[in-house]
């Protein structure tokens, strides 16, 4: 979406992975002001998202949204204030329906969804200074044309509310049908791919709930064509640090995430990250790849079911490569420059876990642990155009 917003993927923090419907005043300062102080704000995580359950269930006499006074009793506007008195961005969580997701499956009460409400929620949004908007499809029906209108009217009243914020949608209960079948880049600033996540490895899904790691990259990693500056695919909320998971499959989970130019939007609770965590989520080189100004997303340059081999193009020319291992053995993963779109006689690899360099002729290998992923960016030589790894593939897409 061409509104200014959302050139690279967005980073920052939502409260729904960890918290759910416990959310609260005193619980997103203390979030905020972790944030500000353990490395993330200056790491690039800049947005606070107060997922599901923030509102009073009621609309007040005019119509307007208004917080939970028992929640939030100094208010929205003020959470807004206090988030960027810290440098952060304030993130909101809205339904296009009558109900939120919270209401609708889990019988929150209330119907306050933005449904005939629009232009006047987005004026809200605005003038409690909300820098992030989530808006999220709760139904299992719909078609993708209901889904169109409905995401493309919140697009047009944010617009039209002058105020920059960028605009994350989910296709949520109908994504079998929606999600990887259509290109969402003229509604949206990112937009999900998957049902939700979970923290766990793999779940068996394909694409229902809940997504493991391993089914999100299977689902997401097809519709790299899709991305771009304004407009990415979202994999969901990260689970890192928060259980579930072996250290190696975390890292993986961080290090696939952004070669997919994917929002990094953490779901732990930052105010007790163990040493773990912290390394996964401030690694620099990861980050950087993530939000690199091309906006590309990594492409598949082989497969065999087991090993598969993605590139990335960097915007100075150099390319990531993820040599990641889907099977349970370690195994021996390679490919080469010539396959990642980089020509030459000598290139250099700089992995982006232990920062260490090495010199190759051509020749991009390693030894990969199950679940793991190798990631090297390889600087040197000269680089095809415009992406490497072949031609992109994107599930047949329905109207544009
Ligand atoms: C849906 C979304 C989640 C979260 C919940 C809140 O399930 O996919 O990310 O926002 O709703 O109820």
């Amino acid at each position: 979406l061409e509104n200014g917003v959302g050139r690279t993927p967005p980073m920052g923090w939502n409260s729904w992975n960890t918290f759910g419907c416990n959310i609260n005043e005193a619980l997103i300062h203390q979030v905020v002001d972790a944030m500000a102080g353990n490395g993330m704000r200056d790491a690039g995580y800049q947005y606070v998202v107060i997922d599901d359950c923030w509102f009073n269930p009621n609309r007040d006499a005019n119509g307007n949204l208004q917080g939970d006074p028992n929640r939030f009793p100094s208010g929205m506007k003020a959470l807004g204030d206090y988030i960027h008195s810290k440098g952060l961005k304030f993130g909101i969580y809205q339904g296009p329906l009558a109900k939120t997701c919270a209401q609708y499956f889990n019988s929150w009460p209330g119907s306050t969804g933005s449904l005939g409400h629009e232009a006047q929620d987005a004026r809200q949004f605005a003038a409690w200074g909300v820098d992030y908007l989530k808006y999220d499809w709760c139904s299992p029906t719909g078609t993708i044309d209901d889904q169109v209108r409905t995401f493309a009217i919140m697009r047009d009243a944010l617009a039209a509310a002058g105020r920059p914020i960028l605009y994350s949608i989910n296709s949520n209960s109908v994504h079998a049908k929606t999600g990887p079948q259509r290109n969402w880049g003229d509604v949206a600033n990112i937009w999900r791919t998957t049902e939700d996540i979970t923290n766990a490895w793999d779940t068996g899904q394909a694409n229902g709930y809940p997504m493991g790691i391993q089914n999100i990259i299977n689902v997401t990693v097809p519709l790299a064509g899709y991305a771009g500056p304004g407009h990415f695919n979202d994999p969901d909320m990260m689970e890192v640090g928060r259980g579930g998971m072996t250290d190696t499959e975390m890292r993986t989970h961080f290090a696939m995430w952004a070669m997919m130019a994917s929002p990094l939007i953490a779901g732990n609770d930052v105010r007790s990250m163990d040493a773990a965590t912290r390394t996964i989520l401030l690694n620099q080189n990861l980050i950087a790849i993530d939000q690199d100004t091309a906006g590309q997303q990594a492409t598949q340059v082989s497969f065999d079911g087991t090993r598969r081999v993605l590139a990335k193009r960097l915007s100075n020319g150099d390319v990531a490569v993820a040599l990641f291992n889907q099977g349970s053995a370690t195994t021996t993963i390679s490919t080469t420059a010539t396959a990642i779109g980089k020509s030459g006689s000598s290139f250099t690899l700089r992995d982006a876990w232990s920062n260490a360099t090495s010199t190759t002729a051509g020749g991009i290998s390693a030894s990969v642990p199950g679940h793991g992923a190798v990631v090297y960016r390889v600087s040197g030589g000269s680089t095809s155009s415009p992406s490497p790894g072949g031609t992109v593939t994107v599930v047949s897409a329905a109207s544009g």
